[in-house]
């Protein structure tokens, strides 16, 4: 069967900045698939390689079996996109930039209402609908652009960070119907919550410097730290101290610090006493023991530092 999506061996050169290396995916019918990556990874290059906005330096990218740089019109009749900055036109109502959608993708008027009134209730705006975009939320406008990119049923929709400035609720929402979608279509997300990739997705590649590291389900992904030793560390206090000693223990693979508490991951198990003789136990509030998560995957292949 045709992939839904597939590059081979695809590179995209920004001058002498390599953005994307030699990249190769295929990815099934029906996948919710996730493409994660640290800042400059090389994540929304390859989603406007795949929805004809830029043109590869190397290599082949298809979509539903169409070639993106020679089928570029047919491949845009099947594609909805989110893109990763809101791209709303301001001076249409939220609803006419919904009608903007069906028409360019040739819907009937009748069949273009109803289709409307539903994303509309979906999204949450139905009340807004003849407002124009800029009196909406920064949510608002998020939800408006993926209610946009459903308009024409497509076959393939890709989300660039698509929950990113939601809120808690608008965010379920937007999962659920996510979900809800799966059967009709292949979806293919970018996002910086571990925990969406985790509980929505079907497949996940962890990407940096514009090469694939990982390819796997959540539970294959994190099956790979099952042998690491995760430990949560909570201390009275003297937190920023004791994080300058952790920080020197060679047997640390790696350390997150929320507040008082610390998350490290230790490189085995007999690495536990020569950490508690080195910390002693008076500070101590609590240590336990933590199954590992998809963050710690994602720390772990692709380092601490903070990019561009
Ligand atoms: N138009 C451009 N000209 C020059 N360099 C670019 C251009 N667009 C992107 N880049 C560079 O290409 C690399 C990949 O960028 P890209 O936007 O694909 O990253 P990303 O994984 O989507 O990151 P983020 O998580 O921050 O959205 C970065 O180093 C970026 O600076
Ligand atoms: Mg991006």
């Amino acid at each position: 069967m045709t992939p839904a999506l597939a590059l081979r061996a695809v590179t995209k050169q920004y001058g002498t900045l390599t953005a994307v290396d030699s990249f190769s995916l295929e990815v099934a019918r029906g996948t919710i698939f996730a493409l994660l990556g640290p800042n400059g990874a090389g994540k929304t290059t390859i989603i406007r390689i795949l929805t004809t906005l830029l043109r590869p330096t190397a290599g082949t990218a298809l979509v539903e079996g169409l070639d993106v740089q020679r089928e570029g019109k047919q491949v845009r009749q099947l594609i909805g996109v989110v893109p990763q900055e809101n791209n709303l036109d301001r001076y249409l109502t939220c609803r006419e930039n919904l009608v903007m959608q069906a028409r360019l993708h040739g819907m009937r008027p009748a069949e273009t209402a109803r289709r409307i009134d539903e994303l509309l209730d979906l999204v949450g705006l139905t009340g807004r609908q003849h407002d124009f975009p800029d009196t909406f939320s920064g949510g608002m406008q998020r939800r408006l652009v993926v209610a946009r990119a459903l308009v024409h049923h497509p076959k393939v929709l890709f989300l660039d960070e698509p929950t990113t400035g939601l809120d808690p609720q608008s965010r379920r929402a937007v999962w659920e119907y996510i979900e809800s979608l799966k059967d009709s279509m292949t979806i293919f997300l970018t996002t910086h919550y571990m925990d969406e990739a985790d509980s929505l997705c079907d497949r996940i590649v962890i990407m940096d410097h514009g090469r694939a590291l990982v390819d796997g389900t959540a539970a294959q992904l994190k099956e790979r730290m099952s042998r690491a030793h995760i430990y949560e560390l909570q201390f009275r206090g003297g937190a920023d101290r004791y994080e300058e000693l952790l920080r020197s223990l060679p047997f640390i693979r790696s350390l997150q610090r929320t507040g008082e508490t610390f998350r490290l991951c230790l490189s085995g198990e007999e690495s536990l006493k020569p950490l508690m003789d080195a910390i002693g136990t008076g500070d101590i509030r609590k240590i336990c023991l933590q199954e590992p998560s998809l963050e710690d995957v994602f720390i772990e292949l692709t380092g601490r530092e903070v990019r561009e």
